[in-house]
């Protein structure tokens, strides 16, 4: 098993700087995911791993060796990497047997153990007795297994993926979540995953870097990263939250205007400072009917809808709008008043960033 070590990593298309500084280790058979929106760097960091782009400065270590720097670029072939891309990048007029068997071939291997190889990997991905269809006449589910499939035939010391499941419908993309992590578990080969999609990252990852504009805001198991987000950009990419600006407060509150303050935890801030305070939707108890205590806060509704499993509601509350999620669901009608109530350890303050 095979550890990963990015060390500042910088990567330049001109002046553009797409990686600035990315440092992160990989553990042996670990399955570590890059998150985050488009255009953050998640991509130029995998094909800087796979050996597909040169490095503008760092280094980056596979086991002992070193396969990218300023002086070595390790061509990929040379790397033992297996890639699963977005775009299946099947061969459309070869056979699934011989999609997998490719890259076997190329190795010159045998007739026989190509085709032990093959028959075991095919059956891994749950495609055992399809070596012999027609690729094209798949489904997109199923020709996504055969590329992976083909990654891992080669026993690869590390495997990339670059969002795999984004071409597939919503069902499908939920199932294959819990097969490439079961699958990758039980072959214990480190991987490196990259997707924007904050679900499918929490249910695949070990570990979540969460990045953005070419660096790393935080490293984390998912609910590291859900609950104790370290910047306001974590908080609002992962999952829902509301944003309050507001003054930290010489009595240790958080002045959001001249009628509405909020108790909080203040350890780290000084009177005076300018703060984000968040809040998470769930974490705010409404009630129709006046309640008292700590941060009760008077609101109406604006607008409500049905999801199915919960409603999301929009509240007015002091000049802005709260979205609230109810479980199980209901239903206020428009106007309706209502009292939020927020505990004082549910709320998350981070520095305001200057505009
Ligand atoms: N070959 C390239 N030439 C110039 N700019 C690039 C190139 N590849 C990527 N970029 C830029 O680098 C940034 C990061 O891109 P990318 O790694 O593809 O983001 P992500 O995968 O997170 O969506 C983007 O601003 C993108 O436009
Ligand atoms: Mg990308």
């Amino acid at each position: 098993m095979t550890r990963v070590v990015i060390s500042n990593l910088v990567k330049q298309f001109g002046s553009f700087r797409a990686i600035d500084g990315v440092s992160l280790t990989i553990e042996p058979g670990e399955l570590v995911v890059l998150l985050g929106p488009s255009g953050c760097g998640k991509t130029t960091t995998l094909r800087c791993v796979a050996g597909l782009e040169d490095v503008s400065g760092g280094e980056i270590r596979m086991g002992e060796d070193v396969v990218s720097s300023a002086s070595v670029a390790l061509p990929p072939e040379k790397r033992a990497i297996g890639m699963v891309f977005q775009s299946y990048a099947v061969w459309p007029h070869m056979s699934v047997f011989e999609n997998v068997a490719f890259g076997l071939r190329l190795k010159g291997l045998g007739r026989q153990e190509i085709t032990e190889r093959v028959e075991r990997v095919l059956a891994l991905v749950g495609l055992k007795g399809f070596g012999a269809r027609d690729i094209s006449k798949l489904s997109g589910g199923q020709q996504q297994r055969v590329a992976l499939a083909r990654a891992i035939v080669l026993e690869p010391r590390v495997l990339l993926f670059d969002e795999p499941l984004s071409n597939l419908d919503a069902k499908l993309r939920e199932h294959m979540r819990f097969e490439i992590r079961e699958l990758q578990k039980r072959l214990g080969i480190t991987s490196l995953y990259v997707t924007h999609d904050q679900q499918e990252a929490m249910v695949i990852a070990d570990r979540i870097v969460l990045m953005d504009s070419g660096r790393i805001d935080q490293i984390g198991g998912p609910q590291d990263i859900y609950r104790r987000p370290a910047s306001r950009f974590g908080a609002e990419f992962v999952g829902l939250a509301n944003v309050v600006t507001a003054t930290v407060g010489a009595d240790g509150r958080a002045h959001c205007s001249p009628t509405l303050e909020l108790a909080c935890h203040t350890e780290g801030f000084r009177a005076g400072d300018e703060v984000d305070l968040l809040m998470r939707p769930e974490d705010i108890e409404v009630s129709d009917q006046p309640i008292s205590g700590v941060n009760v806060v008077e609101s109406t509704v604006a607008r409500s809808y049905f999801l199915g499993n919960l409603a999301d509601l929009y509240v007015n509350v002091d000049n802005a709008q709260w979205r609230l999620q109810l479980s199980p669901p209901r239903l206020w009608p428009e106007g309706q008043k209502m009292w939020l109530r927020v505990r004082p350890e549910d709320i998350r303050l981070f520095p305001r960033k200057a505009a």
